[in-house]
């Protein structure tokens, strides 16, 4: 066991020994201003650190529930202020038994037997069940306007043979299995389902958002993929957070699609507004021939994603319902330079960077070839 992670655990023991004392006496009622004992399933990756901060800095205490083994890597300061329960989702929920939070907030949820399992054995203890889903319950997203009232697919078709496409569906099905069955266990009254877009920000690990903070940095000629009307979405991962914890906090039953900007934005204007975050020279090298970038294998550079029959409404989630009950937007170029310095900061290892900036067939990698050889073909 490495020494951050055997630092990390004996923090977390010392800390929880404390607090299941208190934590036995406080209510469970959820009410304004009232101060929350939340349990977080998961924790330590990339939304929950910050969901973290966020409830401790507003008076709230905080249980998370891991397996123990990821290290987080953002916040990193605010973990030996929460109680760490130690178990797995796929057999063995035994820290949670005999205890009460008044806020469940499901974060790991991969399986749709993981949140029917932990929403039954909860539904007694806590208020409320906060599941973290996804927009990808819209899959296939074959219309534009995308409302939280959308009936959604429940079912992977049975006669798919391409894997992408059954990966696709897969995870929508069981975003949206998942939440019936939070609902089921607490009632509609006592669930909130969050599903958010594409998220990226600080203690990112998908790999997928981190090429603009990285690439807008360099400066130099920047290849922007896509239509001039192809239209994008994306959140910083502290605005879904923030809006969880809110609405937890006031109790407002529902579900919400998480999805940013404000208001509508295409690729080209994503990339304008982001161009000047870094103090360098740039130019935009749009391309938007579908056929071309297929050849060159660019196929994403999220939040840009090439449209198709199956994608035309990825990025055109509507976001009315979640503004109005209370979701907020950071600045998007502060967001990029916050992710930014994250990224160079000595929470990664030069290793982890390598990882990805040197990662081979990358777009990151190809890009000034893919420019060079755009370049021949316009002339
Ligand atoms: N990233 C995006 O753009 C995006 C977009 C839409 C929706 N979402 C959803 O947002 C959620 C955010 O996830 P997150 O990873 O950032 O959350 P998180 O709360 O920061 O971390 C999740 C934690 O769950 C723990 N875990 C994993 N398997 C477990 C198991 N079998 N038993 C107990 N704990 C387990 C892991 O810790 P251990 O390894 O120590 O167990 C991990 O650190 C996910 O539900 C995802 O589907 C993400």
């Amino acid at each position: 066991m490495s020494n951050s992670r055997r630092k990390f655990i004996k923090n977390s023991a010392l800390f929880t020994a404390g607090l299941s004392l208190m934590s036995s006496v406080l209510s469970s009622c959820v009410s304004n201003n009232k101060k929350l004992s939340i349990l977080i399933l998961g924790g330590t990756s990339f939304l929950g650190p910050h969901q973290i901060k966020y409830a401790l800095d507003r008076g709230h205490t905080v249980s998370i529930f891991t397996r123990g083994k990821t290290i987080p890597n953002v916040n990193t300061e605010v973990f030996d202020k929460v109680e760490h329960l130690i178990g797995d989702r796929e057999n063995n929920l035994k820290a949670l038994e005999n205890r009460s939070w008044d806020v469940v907030i499901d974060n790991s949820g991969r399986k749709v037997s993981w949140t029917k399992a932990t929403a039954e054995l909860l539904k007694d203890n806590c208020s409320v069940y906060v599941y973290t889903s996804s927009t990808g319950v819209y899959f296939p997203y074959t219309t534009g306007d995308l409302k939280e009232t959308k009936n959604v697919v429940l079912k992977v078709p049975e006669d798919l043979e391409d894997e992408m496409l059954k990966m696709e569906y897969g995870y929508g099905v069981m975003k949206a299995n998942s939440e019936i069955e939070a609902q089921k266990a607490f009632g509609k009254e006592n669930t909130i389902v969050v599903r958010p877009t594409y998220m990226f920000g600080p203690g990112d690990k998908t790999d997928r958002f981190m090429h603009w903070p990285v690439r807008l940095a360099k400066g130099g000629e920047i290849l922007v993929p896509g239509k001039t009307e192809d239209p994008v979405q994306y959140i910083d991962v502290r605005d879904v957070a923030e809006f969880m914890i809110r609405l937890a906090e006031q109790k407002i039953a529902g579900t919400y699609n998480a999805v940013g900007p404000s208001t509508k934005e295409t690729m080209v204007e994503f990339v304008n507004k982001v161009k000047d975050t870094f103090k360098v020279e740039s130019t935009i090298i749009q391309i938007d021939d579908y056929e071309f970038l297929r050849e060159q294998g660019v196929y994403y550079i999220i939040p840009w994603i090439m449209q198709n029959e199956n994608l035309y409404g990825s990025a055109r989630v509507n976001n009315k319902h979640a503004i109005k009950n209370g979701l907020t937007f950071r600045d998007t170029k502060s967001s990029i330079k916050e992710t930014h310095d994250w990224w160079y900061s000595n929470n990664l290892t030069d290793e982890r960077r390598a990882q990805f900036e040197q990662k081979e067939g990358s777009v990151l990698v190809k890009e000034q070839d893919i420019i060079k050889a755009w370049k021949v073909r316009k002339s």
